[in-house]
């Protein structure tokens, strides 16, 4: 519970935070992973947590459905439809972009989860087309004497956020027990949630603990727009005695490869990286992206020789399975296969 709202439960506890020995030694850094993977339903990941606050919002509101919307290999989606399963409610995950030619990955899970899934040709996914579209949607299940909970693509609105604020409590006491409280966080950034989450989490308890957000996507006026919009409304909402906008962020726009959800060779280096050196694995449109930034911000100094740094595993592993990822992956894999 957080600000008086109320969630239900799906996190057992704590995700662990474990620390990297292998690739701490060969990266010159401290390096610890908060493993939000390893959370229980439909394989894991970071959108659970903030699921708990939505889905009993859902709960509340007396729907019998939740839309939710994001691209076709949306590991929202797929948490969103793990979640739906479990407290009762249909799914409906509206995404936009081109459907890949066969049922894979996170398209595939959604179907097993019990969602239904309605593609829509690409366009820009800004608050209006989405919430314009929702609402289309969701009048036709109205029609058929359903009540439909919209969520917002990535679950990162005020609500959702809430999840990563109760995230940030509980990094705050891990990183004490380990005494490394004086750690950098190091998070994805794509819709927000999470850092926004994190960001007023540490900032209003007060914790030592510092937050770079890695962005996996450029970020343009319009999302510079959108993280403003989340700024004011979550200060709005909860009544901080603190201001905030874009620039009191700290976000490293420069790994984000040009576009998302790209197949990039240095972002499936990182996964290879992080696979052979600790057995974990990152997903090539989030997770492995922002550790490739990671790398690289060793690299270029900004991240320091020694530092500690707590990397978030947000999940995303079923992207591996992607059409285009898949492909990439088994033309460099192949030479390590003896078919006799
Ligand atoms: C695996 C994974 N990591 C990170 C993120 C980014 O989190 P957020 O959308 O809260 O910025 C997402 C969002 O979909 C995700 O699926």
């Amino acid at each position: 519970m957080a600000f008086g709202k109320e969630k239900v439960k799906i996190l057992d506890g704590p995700t662990p935070l474990e620390y990297l020995a292998r690739a701490s030694e060969d990266l010159g850094i401290r390096l610890y992973m908060k493993r939000d993977d390893l959370t229980p339903l439909g394989n894991g990941g970071n959108k659970l947590r903030k699921l708990e606050y939505s889905v009993k919002e859902a709960l509340d509101q007396g729907a019998t459905r939740i839309l939710t919307v994001g691209g076709v290999q949306t590991n929202h989606g797929r948490l969103t439809a793990a979640a739906a399963a479990k407290f009762g409610f249909n799914c409906t995950i509206l995404t936009f972009g081109r459907y890949p030619g066969e049922v894979s990955a996170n398209l595939l899970l959604d179907r097993i989860l019990g969602a239904d899934v309605i593609i829509e040709e690409p366009q820009a996914l800004t608050d209006s087309v989405l919430r314009a579209k929702a609402e289309e949607y969701s009048k036709k299940y109205e029609a058929q004497g359903e009540s439909v909970y919209f969520l917002t693509l990535g679950g990162s609105d005020e609500t959702g956020m809430l999840g990563y604020y109760d995230c940030a409590v509980e990094l705050t006491d891990q990183a004490k027990e380990l005494g490394i409280e004086d750690a950098r966080v190091v998070t994805t950034a794509g819709s927000m949630g999470t850092y926004m989450g994190l960001y007023f989490g540490l900032k209003n308890e007060a914790s030592p603990l510092s937050l770079t957000g890695i962005a996996i996507m450029p970020f343009d006026e319009t999302k510079i727009d959108d993280a403003n919009g989340q700024l004011q409304r979550a200060i709005a909402q909860y009544g901080f005695d603190f201001d905030a906008t874009w620039e009191d962020l700290n976000i490293e726009t420069d790994y984000s490869h040009g576009s998302y959800n790209n197949p990039v060779k240095e972002v499936r280096d990182a996964i290879l990286y992080m696979a052979r050196m600790e057995g974990i694995l990152l997903d090539p449109c989030y997770t492995g992206k922002s550790f490739a930034g990671l790398m690289r911000m060793i690299e270029e100094g900004k991240i320091e020789k020694g530092e500690k740094i707590i990397f978030m595993h947000t999940g995303g592993m079923p992207g591996l399975y992607t059409k285009h990822h898949r492909e990439a992956f088994e033309e460099e894999l192949m030479d390590g296969i003896q078919i006799v």
